[in-house]
């Protein structure tokens, strides 16, 4: 049997409602902050993000699958959605009536990173992107959009964890000072650091080998290097966070794995998850929009992992299964033809209907709409083709009424509709 590939999975009934249902209350969330939707494509040239998540990441590095199409042009399957969001930003020219502009999309990514709880090699994630807009307090919202969506869902082991990376302006004196103390405990950091040492010091903070945690303890704090107007922005950012009582912890070593950040950038994490603590990440991407050929516009976003927010949020799976409101039994083949037109008819009305199709007896036929969790169950048979009525069985209080055939179909929806909509 051909199995799935190591790192993908399948999402089956039973599960798939949950994850409707958390996107149906991040969607209408969203909305009420003013993100419009966009969908973008799955596959990008491959320079796309090389150049914005950067060459020297491990995303870039090691994780894209990257491979050249039949006329070997590069591309990738998507590793994440923010440079395309600012691409169809900048190629659609979406700026020219208002550069601010607010959107989000969901959708899987792909990063073939090695599986484990958590962790996938195609994965979802919930994006949302602001662009045009400077002010630190949408980095603020931003936060606050995500503390909320976790509380809806019921998740509330989760603590929001924030940093500065500075700017153009300040980084740079930075990265001489942390690129000076890794030179001198070299000696005790992993293969990989060693390498990004040279190459991308700022990712030898957030690297999780012990030894390598162990002597980073006393490296230089990107925080005490941030120029004023850093400084600003990040006490704005913590004091509005104080302001709307969300708890945070500053955490400088907080450097997330994308290269395009600046200033701000946050994660959610909890203690849920085992080795992948965190649930969504974000932060500033300022200079993103020019390096990929547009105007000078700030930027800023996160994106959930959704399989992550399935896998600790608090509703109950079990609760959320759709269940059909009718289970038509009909007996005999004249009824079951008269029945099959119903079962068409209340569908197209909206109630969710439900029938046996085949041959069986009147006990299995109400086995099976008892293990479907059906309200109601429509029975006829030929003694009530006779009558001409069929009989309406509410399966929770076992009360029965005889319906005539004629008008049923508004009748049936007639009884359901009322009994829901009681409170
Ligand atoms: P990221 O931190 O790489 O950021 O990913 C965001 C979230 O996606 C993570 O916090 C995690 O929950 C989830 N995630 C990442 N990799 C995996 C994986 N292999 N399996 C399951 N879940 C995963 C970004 O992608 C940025 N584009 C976020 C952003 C948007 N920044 C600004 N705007």
């Amino acid at each position: 049997m051909i199995q799935l590939i190591r790192g993908f999975k399948d999402i089956l009934p039973g599960e798939v409602e949950l994850w409707q249902a958390i996107e149906k209350i991040a969607r209408a969330l969203l909305e009420d902050f003013g993100f419009k939707e966009i969908r973008i494509p799955i596959m990008e040239r491959t320079e796309l993000f090389a150049r914005s998540i950067g060459e020297d990441t491990d995303i870039v590095e090691k994780e894209m699958y990257t491979f050249p199409d039949r006329k070997g042009d590069l591309i990738t399957l998507r590793p994440e959605a923010t440079a395309s969001v600012v691409r169809a930003y900048l190629q659609h020219r979406l700026y020219a009536p208002d550069p601010v502009q607010k959107y989000y999309t969901i959708g899987p990514m792909f990063r073939r990173e090695r599986p484990q709880k958590g962790r996938y090699r195609q994965f979802y994630q919930i994006n949302a992107e602001v662009l045009g807009v400077a002010s630190p307090l949408i980095d603020v919202q931003l936060i606050f959009i995500l503390v909320a969506l976790c509380a809806k869902l019921a998740i509330t082991d989760i603590n929001a964890h924030i940093n500065s990376l500075g700017c153009p302006d300040c980084r740079p004196r930075y990265r001489e000072a942390l690129t000076g103390f890794l030179a001198s405990i070299a000696a005790e950091l992993c293969a990989d650091c060693r390498r990004r040492r040279v190459r991308n010091p700022l990712r030898v903070l957030d690297c999780k080998v012990p030894s390598c945690r162990e002597a980073m303890g006393e490296a230089p704090s990107i925080i005490d290097s941030l120029c004023d107007e850093c400084q600003r922005d990040f006490e704005t950012v913590q004091a509005a966070l104080q302001d709307l009582k969300i708890p945070f912890r500053v955490d400088k070593r907080l450097v997330r794995g994308l290269d395009y950040y600046a200033r701000t950038t946050f994660e959610i994490q909890t203690g849920s998850l085992g080795a992948q603590s965190a649930v969504a990440g974000g932060g500033r991407y300022d200079g993103l929009v020019k390096l990929l050929g547009g105007p000078d516009l700030p930027g800023t976003g996160f994106a959930i992992g959704f399989d992550r927010l399935t896998e600790i949020a608090g509703l109950n799976a079990a609760d959320l299964l759709p269940k059909p409101k009718v289970f038509i039994a009909a007996l005999g083949e004249r009824s079951r033809a008269l029945a099959f037109k119903w079962n068409c008819r209340l569908g197209l009305q909206g109630l969710r209907v439900e029938m046996d199709l085949g041959d069986k007896s009147l006990k299995s036929q109400m086995k099976r709409a008892d293990r479907l969790g059906a309200g109601y169950v429509l029975i006829v048979g030929d003694k009530e083709l006779e009558d001409g009525t069929a009989l309406l069985r509410n399966m929770q209080s076992k009360a029965q009424v005889a319906i005539p055939i004629e008008g049923i179909v508004a009748k049936v929806k007639e009884v359901v509709t009322a009994a829901n909509s009681r409170p």
